[in-house]
């Protein structure tokens, strides 16, 4: 019998890809998704591209205790991976307590209903902004945490909530999977990160900018020390990430041990790297400006990858231009009428 896995946030950007890969794998997939961020539309999308005839679905909020019992009442569960959440770093500093709510209230309802009905598999999409500003590159999983906004806090919280929970508990198991920066979509078209409001993230940006709904991409900082003086992250195709939540969840069933992860390529890539790349994509050379640095922004950020390899035996596979290409072809074609 296939494994049943629920999926919060599972109509959003990484849980929409995971969705596929996990159906790839042979799980039964349920989705609980409130849209706050997303749209219904893309339940559909996920059937054309997996075959599955009806996405099981409920629409509701993890804020919404009884709600959540609903759904584990019409289901047995074996594992539960949880990207509910609100995102958007700058919002955060705005609204600090609705992040609160829904990032570690949501986890917490979420963890009492498992708890009560034996489901004790859980994997937590974390971020390395748990590193908060990093001393050291490449980061590893060992490295001091912190926090510089609400979001990360949030994150942050989350993880001590789970460390909490199974220290006190070790029937629970959790797969803490720290995500680098997720770009690109399906090489369908079909799904990808939806492109409404001015995005926070640099890939999006871009993205907006060679379709020409904005008319350049500010650099913040030209003068850091990196081979191109801009700014270095470590980007990683959101395919590749939707397979490390497969092989994280196929860890958690197997052993039944926890496990805390970077999922990241371990290789930096400088903003104008990314922008020449996404200007190959989409066939011109896309216009920028250089403005100072912005504070509490850092030079550098890259993932030390080699704990998800030994573990999980995770590796990132997808390079730079299968990035921007498949970005592109989203904005391009699945994106319009998403
Ligand atoms: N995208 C990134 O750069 C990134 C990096 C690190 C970590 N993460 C984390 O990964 C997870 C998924 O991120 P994403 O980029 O796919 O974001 P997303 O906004 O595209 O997906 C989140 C989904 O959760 C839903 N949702 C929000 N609040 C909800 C609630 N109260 N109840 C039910 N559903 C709710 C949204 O409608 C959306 O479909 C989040 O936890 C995020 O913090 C994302």
């Amino acid at each position: 019998m296939a494994r049943s896995v629920l999926l919060t946030g599972g109509a959003g950007y990484i849980g929409s890809h995971t969705y596929v890969a996990l159906i790839e794998a042979g799980y039964h997939v349920v989705i609980i998704d409130d849209f706050s961020n997303s749209k219904a539309s893309v339940l559909s999308r996920l059937s054309q591209l997996t075959g599955v005839n009806r996405v099981s679905s409920y629409e509701g909020s993890v804020l919404d205790p009884a709600f959540l019992d609903q759904v584990f009442d019409a289901h047995d569960f074996d594992a539960v991976v949880h990207f509910a959440a609100k995102k958007a770093v700058g919002e955060s500093t705005e609204i600090p307590l609705e992040y609160i709510e829904v990032n570690c209230s949501g986890l917490l309802n979420l963890l009492k209903v498992m708890k009560g009905r034996g489901v004790r598999r859980l994997v937590f999409s974390s971020s390395a902004t748990v590193y908060g500003e990093p001393e050291e590159l490449p980061i590893h999983e060992d490295a001091p945490r912190g926090y510089t906004n609400p979001y990360g806090f949030t994150k942050l919280m989350g993880e001590q909530i789970l460390e909490q929970a199974a220290a006190a508990d070790p029937a629970w198991a959790f797969g803490i999977l720290r995500y680098f920066n997720p770009v690109g979509a399906h090489p369908s078209g079909l799904i990808g990160e939806d492109p409404s409001d001015i995005p926070n993230n640099l890939m999006p940006y871009i993205a907006k900018v060679a379709a020409g709904d904005l008319p350049h991409l500010g650099v913040f900082g030209s003068d850091y020390d990196t081979p191109d003086g801009t700014g270095v992250r470590d980007y990683i195709h959101v395919c590749d990430l939707a397979e490390g939540h497969v092989q994280s969840l196929s860890k958690l069933i197997e052993t039944d041990d926890g496990h805390t992860v970077n999922l990241g390529t371990g290789n930096g890539l400088s903003v104008l790297e990314m922008l020449a790349a996404y200007g190959r994509a989409c066939g011109r050379d896309l216009p920028y400006e250089m403005k100072p640095r912005r504070p509490g922004d850092v030079a550098a950020c890259y993932a030390e990858a080699s704990r998800a390899r030994a573990l999980l035996g995770f590796e990132a596979t997808r390079g730079l231009d299968d990035m921007c290409a498949s970005s592109w072809h989203w904005i391009t074609t699945g994106s319009k009428d998403a």
